[in-house]
């Protein structure tokens, strides 16, 4: 008898883009010059403080487990980022560093979801978020959101779409993979929606320090009842670090606590003294820097895809994802962007990666490229729709 893989991974697909990455290496193998639109990561390094307090800790030797639930201290800190920044209260004995807001979210899902429960998200989202929930045997509910609601869920839709099964809603703000804020009414609206229900309010924060417009809420000001998923990913530019945080329910952090410890042990030593680093007022005006620079970015390629004809319905606000309408040049995003890429060598990524409402006439753009390096990109791009 052979062992047979468990029946969940038929549920489980990979990305889209997979396929396009390879064939992008395979590209530059041969010597082409291809260009990275499709990359959900920073292209900036990890700040400098970052990396000597990383290297510091590994060079004491004592790179041991920690707590489970993080170094005090960096828990400590970032209850007083939350006071600084959000001007709110909380306590870090609701924090918990995690490997990644995606350990953040097999945390947050192990202490809150049962098997065959559903987590309302959006369509389109983050695909991961679904698998984090199929990992407990239960499920996503996706509710297709267009540019009226900003691409996000709202008290209306959570009402609308609630059923027997719903466990609780996932907002992402800013959204991957629209870069669209949730404007704090509506979030505070979503919020007291779903609470009215007994469910779990699950937001993920990990694009936050990324928002170029209007001062964005952490959903912490709101209620003390959500869970919020962050990371040091992204606006810290820390995403191979592996280092992330939950802020949990009091209710709930005795369970955290158990299963913390059963699955992590605890996170990365030398990552977790790496991003105490990440709060000094020198490191956070230098990612301060970065996120204009990121502003900059957005609106370079805001206005040129629009003057190439593609439409973006909602300007987004933040993140570094512009996820545009294709559909004056195909009904097939995918293959669009397989064709881009053998033609032109400018990688994106098709937006059936991110769910299946409007996917085909989608594609997102990531600005994780200079503007010297997309504006390239961009005449590739006009070459490639003049064909
Ligand atoms: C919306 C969203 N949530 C969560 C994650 C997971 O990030 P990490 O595990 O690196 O913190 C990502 C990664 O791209 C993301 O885009």
């Amino acid at each position: 008898m052979t062992a047979r893989i468990a029946d969940r991974m038929q549920t489980i697909s990979s990305f889209y883009v997979m396929a396009l990455l390879q064939r992008a290496k395979q590209l530059e193998q041969q010597g082409r010059d291809v260009i990275h639109m499709e990359i959900g990561e920073p292209d900036f390094p990890s700040t400098q403080a970052v990396i000597e307090a990383g290297k510091r800790c590994i060079e004491t030797g004592e790179v041991k487990y920690t707590a489970p639930a993080g170094l005090p201290e960096l828990r400590q800190a970032i209850a007083d980022f939350y006071q600084q920044r959000y001007q709110v209260k909380v306590s870090p004995e609701r924090i918990f560093i995690t490997p990644g807001a995606s350990g953040a979210f097999l945390l947050a899902f192990g202490i809150s979801l049962n098997p065959e429960q559903a987590i309302m998200m959006a369509d389109p989202c983050y695909p991961c978020n679904e698998n984090f929930a199929r990992v407990y045997g239960a499920t996503a509910q996706y509710v297709p959101v267009n540019a009226e609601q900003a691409y996000q869920l709202n008290a209306d839709l959570i009402a609308e779409h609630w059923q027997a099964n719903t466990q609780g809603v996932l907002i992402a703000s800013p959204s991957n993979p629209t870069g669209t804020v949730i404007a704090a009414e509506a979030l505070q609206q979503a919020i007291a929606t779903v609470e009215q229900r007994g469910g779990c309010f699950y937001s993920d924060e990990i694009y936050h320090g990324l928002d170029y417009d209007q001062p964005i809420s952490t959903a912490l000001s709101f209620s003390d009842q959500v869970f919020v998923i962050n990371s040091f990913s992204k606006y810290f530019a820390m995403t191979g670090w592996r280092i992330g945080w939950l802020v949990v329910p009091d209710a709930f952090i005795e369970a955290a606590e158990k299963l913390a410890q059963n699955i992590f042990i605890s996170t990365a030593t030398h990552s977790q003294y790496a991003a105490l680093a990440s709060f000094s007022a020198e490191n956070l005006a230098e990612l301060d820097r970065r996120r204009d620079l990121f502003k900059q970015r957005r609106d370079f390629l805001y206005e040129n895809l629009l003057r190439l004809g593609f439409k973006v319905d909602c300007k987004p606000q933040g993140a570094f994802y512009l996820y545009a309408d294709c559909s004056a040049f195909t009904n097939d995003s995918f293959q669009f962007a397989k064709d881009l890429l053998e033609a032109e060598a400018v990688a994106v990524t098709p937006g059936i990666d991110f769910g299946t409402h409007q996917a085909n006439t989608r594609i997102r753009f990531a600005y994780t490229a200079s503007i010297d390096r997309m504006a390239i990109a961009l005449n590739r791009l006009e070459r490639f729709l003049c064909r």
